[in-house]
This record gives C-alpha cells, structure tokens and sequence, in this order.
C-alpha cells in the first residue's frame, strides 16, 4: 500500500506539472480531490481497515492529499504569472504614436462678464434671482403698468406662446417675481440675469435673443443717488475707473423718475469716436425709481418704502469690454471667435 502511495503521488505530481492551463489544472484537481476523486476514495477506504491499519495509512494519505493541494495551488501561481508576462509581451503600448488631442476649452465672453457683474453687485449685498423666460402676458407687461393697448408694447412686442404667454422681452418680469418671493420683507436687494426675446431686426447690434441684467433695490428711504452710486460703482469696476456715468431723462411706465445709464465712451474716452456716433457716451442701461404701482403689485407699500431697479444689456457690455463689434459673434459658436476668449 506504502509503495502505491508513492507511485500515486509521483504521477499526480507529474500531471500537475504537465497542466498548462488553468482549465487542465482544474481538470487534474477534480480528478484526485474532487468529491469522486482518488484520493478522495483512498479516505473512503481507508474507513474499512482494521484499527491497526487506519492511523499509519490515514497519516500518509492526508500527507499526500496536503501535498498534492499545495502542488497545485503552486502550479496555479506559475500559469498565472505566465499568462500575464505573455499578454505583456502580446500587448505592448507604442509609446511614440501621437495621443489624442483634448482641445482646451473656455468661458464664453458673455459667461464671463455676467460672472464679473455677479460678483461686483453681490459685494454690495445684491443676491441673484433666476426668474423664468417663458412669462405671462400680465408679468411681461400688465404688472409693469403697460396695460393692453399700451404704446410701450409696440417696441417689444415678441414670441407669443398663446395669447397669454410669450418669451419676456426684459428681466423686468423678475421685479415681480422677485418681490412677491420676498414677502413683504426688506431690504429687497436682488439681480435678475438672463436671456429676453425681441421680434428685432437682426444686425450688428440686434439680436432677436440677447441678455440683460436686472436690478432691484427697496427698502426705507432708498434714492436716486443709492441708485447712481450703485451704477458708478458696478461701470468703474467692470471697467476702469476713468468711466463716468450719465444719468439721462427718459421714460419707462414702471419707473418713476426714470432714465437712461450712459457712460463715457470706453474707446475714445469722450472725445467723439464712430462707436460713440461723436458723442462720447455709450449707453448701457435703462434705470429709474420704482413706479409705486409696480411697489404695489410686487407687495410693498409705497408709502412706506422706496426703490431703485435698473436693467443692464449684458451683451452690450461684453462687447464693449472686449472690442466685440458685432452682436451675432456671441451667438455664431464660432471657434475661431470663442477660442480668443479662452485664457482672459
Ligand atoms: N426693462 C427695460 C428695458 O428692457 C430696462 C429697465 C429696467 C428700465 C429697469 C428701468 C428699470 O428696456
């Protein structure tokens, strides 16, 4: 029996060497451990002999069944390793073939200015309220005292939806939105950016889509000169402080005084240029106190507070901070044209 063993050992040991693959391996495992393998049989057996037999024999046949578990997690180890060093060898990476080319990309200048305008305001305690572009007829206009019929709507007259809703024409909406969000508390301070929608002739300073920024202050006591130094402040910031502004008559319903921001030509710094048309001032806003209807309608007592609300062309200032003389740039996704603004 001892001398079987040891023949049984050699050939189970020579067959774990012979498996070259981890399938033989497995194969040879289940032939001798498996549940019907040899080995496994040798234990039966051993089960049938007499007491005196069963430990010398029982000693030997775990021995050989350690042995043979051990070989073969071993021979395991060796094919692992060879089939990794011969997909190594199989695989090997070109090093010197040229890499795909990740194009580097950028803020769009339009991105970037109203960025600067978000932080510029909100260091004077402004926040930012996203109001919507699909509005109601009574947001757009109604609620901003330009009822049915109004005069006023004939300039901004745009993409209806139903009779009822259209794309906002300005972030004027906002104001309301905007306050009823509020609540009746204070001090409202606030910024609405975003896209408004005008039936325009296209050129190259009309954009049926364009952008504007809006601005809301109330509280106690709020004036005109809040709302100039407001505007000084936010135009030297954003563009050096050699800008001056101008505060120019002008109507709007929902404003009351109302007028346009002009500041001095950032080109030819006053003296007359073609982007100025000769006058040395640029205009870039709309501005006013707030009407007390509109007070009204966004909730506030007229009697009791006061308000400032301006609305800035954002497009308008990207241009003119950038030397852009053409509007339909920013809407072209041309690359050649973005690209320029990738590192500023
Ligand atoms: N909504 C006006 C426009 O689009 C601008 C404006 C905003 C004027 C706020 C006064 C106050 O022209």
């Amino acid at each position: 029996m001892k001398h079987n063993l040891a023949e049984i050992e050699a050939r189970i040991l020579h067959e774990i060497s012979e498996a070259s693959t981890n399938d033989e391996l497995e194969r040879v495992r289940i032939k001798y451990l498996g549940k019907k393998g040899e080995i496994s049989a040798l234990l039966k057996h051993i089960g049938n002999l007499s007491p005196e037999q069963r430990p010398e024999l029982g000693a030997a046949v775990n021995t050989l069944r350690n042995k043979v578990t051990h070989r073969i997690a071993q021979r395991k180890d060796e094919l692992d390793t060879q089939a990794l060093e011969e997909s190594l060898r199989r695989d090997t990476i070109d090093v010197s073939l040229p890499g795909e080319v990740f194009e580097v990309g950028g803020l769009h200048p339009l991105t970037k200015s109203l960025r600067e305008i978000i932080s510029i305001l909100s260091s004077m305690g402004f926040t930012v309220y996203e109001s919507r572009e699909a509005e109601t007829d009574e947001m757009n206009f109604v609620k901003l005292n330009v009822p049915h019929g109004h005069p006023a709507r004939d300039m901004q007259e745009t993409f209806y939806l139903t009779d009822n809703a259209l794309m906002r024409t300005h972030t004027s909406p906002g104001q309301i939105r905007g306050m009823l969000a509020m609540d009746g508390r204070l001090p409202v301070r606030f910024i609405v950016p975003g896209r408004v929608y005008r039936r325009d002739q296209t050129d190259a300073s009309h954009h049926p889509v364009f952008h504007q920024v809006e601005g809301l202050a109330i509280h106690v006591d709020v004036t005109v000169k809040q709302l100039r130094g407001v505007i000084s402040a936010l135009m030297n910031r954003f563009f050096g402080q050699e800008v001056t502004v101008r505060l120019r008559p002008s109507y709007f319903p929902f404003t009351e005084p109302s007028c346009e921001v002009d500041i001095s030509c950032v080109f030819c710094k006053g003296d007359g240029c073609s982007v100025c048309g000769g006058s040395g001032y640029l205009e870039v806003a709309g501005a006013g106190m707030v009407h007390p209807q509109v007070l009204r309608n966004g909730g506030y007592d007229p009697d009791e507070v006061s308000g400032f609300a301006f609305g800035f062309g954002l497009d308008r200032l990207a241009m003119l901070k950038h030397g852009i003389d053409d509007i339909r740039l920013l809407y072209g996704n041309d690359k050649r044209f973005l690209s320029q603004f990738r590192g500023i």
